[in-house]
């Protein structure tokens, strides 16, 4: 079953002194799991987990306590349905405790007095949570890869942002003719998934570049004139808002990224999108920590219609728009 993902006012009560401390323990509780794989064991149909060490019997014991396990043999515990929820969800537990903590430790700083703290990340944690994030819907990055796949003529993908690579890497499996090019400003985390992916059967097919998508005066360096005249499809996800802010628009990276790839026929743009609600338990979960984060870097969140206003003025029209994901979470597959 597929968790619910959304929630009202009414489901949602105003956050309680108790969320606030055990919400934080949790936080650190479900990373602990995750580390040890527990979670993906589940989700993959483990029947139980079976805690080895001491440390790991109190931490299966504090889950169970807290309602996300149950017993299920003398030594073994299986998820509850709440359990599966936070299991399912997990990616954004490790982004907003791990991911995006050196930002928020900031906060108290005296450092601070400036009216934003410039975005600070441990970009592996907020790598690993993205691609846990994108893992929870496969059919969009399918349906992704179906339209590359059915294209007369193959082509060359590029993923702006592209973190771990994991996206471009189904994409490589599910479209077998197309090329695949990542691009990630983290220098490390771009190492770190030239080294997954070397041995993989898709290594000759792949080329990644560390360094920025962000538009500015010329083309960046690890734009060459193959990659130039190669790439037929640009993929983005999570980032287009905050480059958004930093060129003034939307409309102003998309005009920038036409004039990168003079062959490109689709574009994909995966983001957050701002929440209705003016009080934190009147937005969907996960809304309130995207936009407060954003707020205190200078990051602007869009709307829906922002997105859709510049698509339509850079000459792009929607052919499908996945939205099941999560109620702010939205992705468009746009071709021209
Ligand atoms: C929120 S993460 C999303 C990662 C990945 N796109 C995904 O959805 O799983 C944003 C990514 O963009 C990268 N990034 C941030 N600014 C960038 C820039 N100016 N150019 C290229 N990559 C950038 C970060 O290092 C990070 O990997």
């Amino acid at each position: 079953m597929t968790p619910t993902t959304t929630a009202t006012a009414a489901a949602n009560p105003p956050l309680l002194l108790s969320d606030l401390l055990e919400g934080q323990t949790a936080c650190h509780i479900v990373i602990a799991a995750d580390e040890l794989g527990w979670w993906k064991d589940l989700i993959n149909g483990a029947r139980e987990v079976v805690p080895a060490t001491r440390l790991q019997r109190l931490l299966a014991q504090a889950l169970h306590r807290i309602g996300w396990f149950e017993p299920a043999s003398k030594h073994g515990y299986r998820m509850t349905e709440a359990g599966r929820e936070v299991a399912f969800n997990r990616g954004f537990v490790r982004v907003t405790t791990l991911g995006w903590e050196p930002t928020f430790r900031a906060l108290s700083t005296e450092s601070a007095a400036a009216d934003i703290i410039p975005a600070a990340t441990a970009p592996d944690e907020v790598a690993r949570g993205c691609t846990d994030i994108a893992h929870r819907h496969p059919e969009t990055i399918k349906a992704i890869a179906a339209r590359i796949a059915a294209d007369e003529q193959p082509g060359t993908t590029i993923d702006l942002g592209c973190a771990d690579g994991g996206r471009m890497q189904v994409i490589g499996e599910l479209a077998p003719r197309e090329d695949l090019v990542g691009v990630d400003i983290e220098v490390g985390v771009i190492e770190a998934a030239r080294a997954r992916l070397a041995g993989t059967d898709l290594a000759d097919r792949f080329r990644l570049r560390a360094g920025s998508v962000q538009p500015g005066s010329g083309r960046p360096g690890w734009l060459d004139a193959d990659i130039r005249e190669d790439v037929t499809t640009a993929m983005t996800f999570f980032l287009l808002h905050q480059l958004a802010t930093d060129s003034g628009g939307i409309d102003k990276v998309l005009t920038a990224w036409q004039d990168w790839f003079p062959n490109l026929r689709r574009l994909v743009v995966g983001d957050v999108v701002r929440a209705a609600g003016e009080h934190w338990h009147e937005q969907p979960w996960f809304a309130p920590t995207f936009e407060f984060y954003h707020a205190v870097t200078g990051i602007k969140t869009w709307s829906q219609k922002e997105y859709n206003t510049a698509f339509a003025d850079t000459g792009w029209h929607v052919v499908e728009h996945h939205d099941a994901d999560h109620a702010v979470f939205e992705t468009w597959i746009l071709e021209r």
